[in-house]
């Protein structure tokens, strides 16, 4: 081996370890205690005494619940700590509830969901000028952010990069605006198209699918002309600390980073932290709960970074598109509520649009549907605050790959098919914004 190889491979080594402090070994710790032996289990649960009996479970810690109910279907996957498998079983025997093993061991899936790079690819990206971003693994912060500088200083007539914010820890929330318009008053002329990933730490198939669309956006942006009708503003990573927890060693890591000292209740969850019709329906006032909208509207930076910088972009945005994962839906307000604004009818018809496209593309199928009727109620999420404060008609959360055979440990061999997917939505409803006036 090369000793500059050698010197790489160890300093890519030590990033990856590397926990900043007692607070987080314990945590990283107590995390990989978890996952040993974990599995994660399909349940037919059809009665409410069924489901009361999984929501009781969840509340005493016995359980995560990776998939919540929905309409149009019956199961509900959770993820089950080894000490506590025994006795969920026996719980879901007792009430005759059915269910099937989908990972027998999460300790393993995560292992094999993103391999570390071979000496050859190592080598490779060592030896690149420029970035080390790919779509054939999940990437640290730092190497998304990188390729966004890189992008900005080679297609400067198209693409630039600015900080919106910082998050918890202080790291940088990062946009890249992608756009040909020339002049201000070009601007003006054009509908701006909102984008964004990674508000759940764990969702690591969003971050890497944004990264496609912006791959498309500038480096194959001679096939793809729609792109010259629209102002594009991408963040990749809403939320870098909770991401980077995640690859730190606490894999399943959802909320943000806030008060990391207290362990499992520590963190916000981004997606009920918006300001609009805050604190409601699933949402939790218990920090430690993964689904806390925190201290008030906007109390965290991540969320206010994102609200400052759309709504200065002012009217002109025309849609807004968050991306999760997992499940394979296509979602539009309302989320806090069974209801829907009055124009769903469009936002119904162009979502449909939607995922025939992405299965044209050789995409998989996506449901689509209201938020709240589809899935279940949630307060405080991106979507809503989008549609109900700077009103952008054309909001959506799109939830990707997979519908549960791996759900967020979805093998990094995924990342193009899900991308191509996932651009495959921008595509029409960027399509839609520049014909529809
Ligand atoms: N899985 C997402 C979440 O739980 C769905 C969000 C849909 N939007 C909403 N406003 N509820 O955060
Ligand atoms: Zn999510």
């Amino acid at each position: 081996m090369l000793p500059r190889l050698l010197i790489l491979t160890l300093a890519a080594a030590l990033a990856r370890a590397a926990p900043q402090n007692a607070g987080e070994l314990r945590d990283i710790q107590d995390a990989q205690e978890l996952y040993k032996g974990a599995q994660v289990l399909r349940v037919e649960a059809v009665s409410e005494h069924q489901k009361e009996v999984l929501r009781k479970m969840q509340e005493e810690q016995k359980l995560d619940t990776w998939l919540n109910p929905a309409a149009g279907r019956t199961h509900v996957d959770i993820m089950v700590p080894a000490p506590a498998l025994d006795v969920v079983k026996d719980q879901l025997r007792n009430v005759s509830a059915t269910f099937r093993v989908m990972i027998s061991d999460v300790e393993t899936a995560i292992k094999d969901e993103n391999p570390s790079l071979s000496e050859e690819e190592e080598e490779e990206l060592a030896g690149r000028q420029g970035h080390r971003f790919t779509l054939q693994s999940y990437h640290r912060v730092a190497d998304i952010h990188g390729y966004l500088d890189y992008l900005a200083q080679t297609y400067p007539d198209i693409c630039s990069v600015q900080t919106i914010g910082s998050s918890v820890e202080g790291r940088p929330i990062k946009m890249i605006k992608i756009s040909s318009s020339k002049s201000r008053s070009e601007r003006a002329t054009k509908p701006a198209f909102y984008i964004d990933g990674g508000i759940h730490a764990r969702e690591w198939i969003s971050p890497a699918s944004v990264g496609y669309i912006i791959k498309e956006l500038t480096e194959n942006r001679d096939s793809n002309t729609f792109a010259d009708k629209v102002d594009f503003y991408i963040v990749p990573v809403v939320n870098p600390d909770g991401y980077e927890h995640t690859h730190n060693g606490v894999r399943l890591w959802r909320k943000n980073r806030k008060d990391a000292s207290k362990g499992r209740c520590a963190g916000t969850d981004l997606n009920r932290n918006f300001g609009y019709k805050w604190g409601g329906a699933g949402s939790s006032h218990d920090p430690c709960q993964e689904i806390y909208a925190g201290s008030a509207p906007f109390s965290e930076p991540e969320t206010q970074a994102i609200r400052n910088f759309v709504s200065n972009l002012g009217t002109s945005v025309r849609a807004y598109v968050t991306f999760h994962s997992y499940g394979q839906y296509i979602l539009y307000p309302w989320g806090y509520d069974k209801k829907v604004p009055p124009d769903y009818a469009d936002l119904d018809r162009v979502g449909k649009k939607a995922a025939q496209n992405m299965r044209q593309v050789g995409g998989a199928s996506y449901t689509v549907g209201n938020s709240a009727s589809l899935l279940y109620a949630a307060s405080g999420g991106a979507d809503d605050w989008a549609k109900g404060g700077p009103r952008v008609k054309y909001t959506y959360t799109i939830e990707l790959r997979d519908r549960g055979r791996f759900g967020f440990l979805l093998p990094a061999q995924y990342i193009q098919p899900t991308g191509r997917e996932a651009f495959a939505a921008i595509k029409t409803i960027s399509e839609e914004i520049t014909t529809s006036g």
